[in-house]
């Protein structure tokens, strides 16, 4: 029997019920396209992250690029992110001709904030952090080098919804916060599905236009875009979703104290900081025999990750962006991660465990 990295079936019963019943509901009132379940879950992911605003899109991606559409900066401007991430947070920063300029990483996998204030440059714009893996970047230390060099915060909290530090929580920190509601993230949808959470009313409305070809009203384009809404029907489900939620962050974090507990001598485990409260979207370990290690799994039967085999610059899209990040570099070649998400039964993290131990005595 596998252990799979992700089992995205709907087995319980209830959950099933639940969200074939928001379906349903959407069916029979028949307003299809921005319904009123989108404002709904709008409402609620504000409320959850603290923010006055929130605006549902199509997924991450296009709240990533949207985002940094509603800032409308001047093309050519540099936005300095971390290396490690999907490349979709890159690809949004080339794709409003703004240059992505690659700092370094910490042990922990995010954005290190003492590699940045060396890439600041006077077409420095924006930081973008991304909450790697579902925790929350060091927010103190980067408001402070955006604060004190005039630079905006931008939040790829795709991998965090629900990640807090102290009572803020992941989209609660910069000008704008972005989120993946994709399937495989810890707020799941059933498809594709994302949201931009703010407090700046201006931006809220333009991201409004921005979402729907740039149009303000029926008839009036004013910005350049294209049709990222969210999906109404996806919008239902996340509703029922979000009541889940802190059940399915439960277990992750569970699952998580588990392989700590029992795989710390072995291999680098995450850490949570003090204070932090992770989500777990992967379960990231480090080793020096990485591959050996995820072959070994494979070969028992367990699903492993390596997330991601290349850094962003290191793509051949990327390559010879500006940028220095040495540890990323070391630390891409050590990364795997294991299954965490919450359906992992007791027997199949038991066999993680077995697995990566009997590795290591072999
Ligand atoms: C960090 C990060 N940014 C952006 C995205 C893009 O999100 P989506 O797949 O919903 O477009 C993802 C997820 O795939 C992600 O993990």
């Amino acid at each position: 029997m596998m252990v799979p990295f992700l089992d995205l079936r709907v087995t319980d019963v209830s959950e099933r019920e639940e969200l074939l019943q928001a379906v349903n509901g959407v069916l029979s009132h028949g307003r299809i396209v921005l319904g009123p379940e989108v404002e709904l879950l709008e409402e609620q992911v504000a409320r959850e992250c603290d923010r006055r605003y929130a605006v549902g899109v199509n997924s991450g991606s296009d709240a990533l690029i949207l985002s940094l559409r509603s800032l409308a900066l001047p093309p050519g401007s540099e936005i300095i992110t971390t290396p490690l991430s999907f490349i979709a947070t890159a690809n949004a920063i080339r794709l409003n001709g703004l240059v992505p300029v690659f700092a370094d990483i910490g042990d922990d996998l995010n954005l290190d904030p003492e590699s940045i204030a060396g890439l600041i440059t006077p077409r420095t714009k924006a930081i973008m952090v991304v909450h790697w893996a579902g925790k929350l970047c060091a927010m103190d230390a980067i408001a402070t080098i955006a604060k004190e060099r005039g630079l905006i915060v931008i939040e790829d909290a795709s991998q965090a919804y629900g990640a807090s530090m102290g009572e803020r929580k992941a989209g609660g920190f910069g000008l704008l916060g972005c989120f993946s509601m994709n399937s495989m993230k810890v707020l799941a949808s059933l498809g594709e599905a994302g949201m931009v959470v703010t407090d700046d009313l201006e931006l809220r409305d333009r991201l409004i236009a921005l979402r729907y070809n740039g149009l303000v009203n029926r008839e009036e384009c004013h910005y350049v875009s294209h049709n990222g809404r969210l999906d109404t029907i996806q919008a239902a489900m996340l509703l029922v979703r979000l009541r889940r939620f802190a059940s399915v962050i439960d277990a992750r974090r569970n699952n998580a104290s588990f392989y700590r507990e029992h795989l710390k001598e072995r291999v680098i485990c995450p850490e949570e900081t003090p204070g932090f409260r992770d989500v777990f979207y992967a379960y990231t370990i480090r080793s020096d025999r990485r591959d050996d290690l995820k072959r070994y799994l494979e070969n028992r039967g367990i699903e492993t990750k390596i997330q991601h085999p290349f850094l962003m610059p290191q793509h051949p899209a990327y390559r010879g962006s500006p940028g220095r990040y040495p540890n990323a570099e070391r630390l891409v070649r050590m990364v795997l991660s294991l299954p965490v998400h919450e359906k992992l039964t007791f027997d199949q993290r038991h066999r993680v465990v077995d697995a990566v131990q009997g590795f290591f005595a072999a």
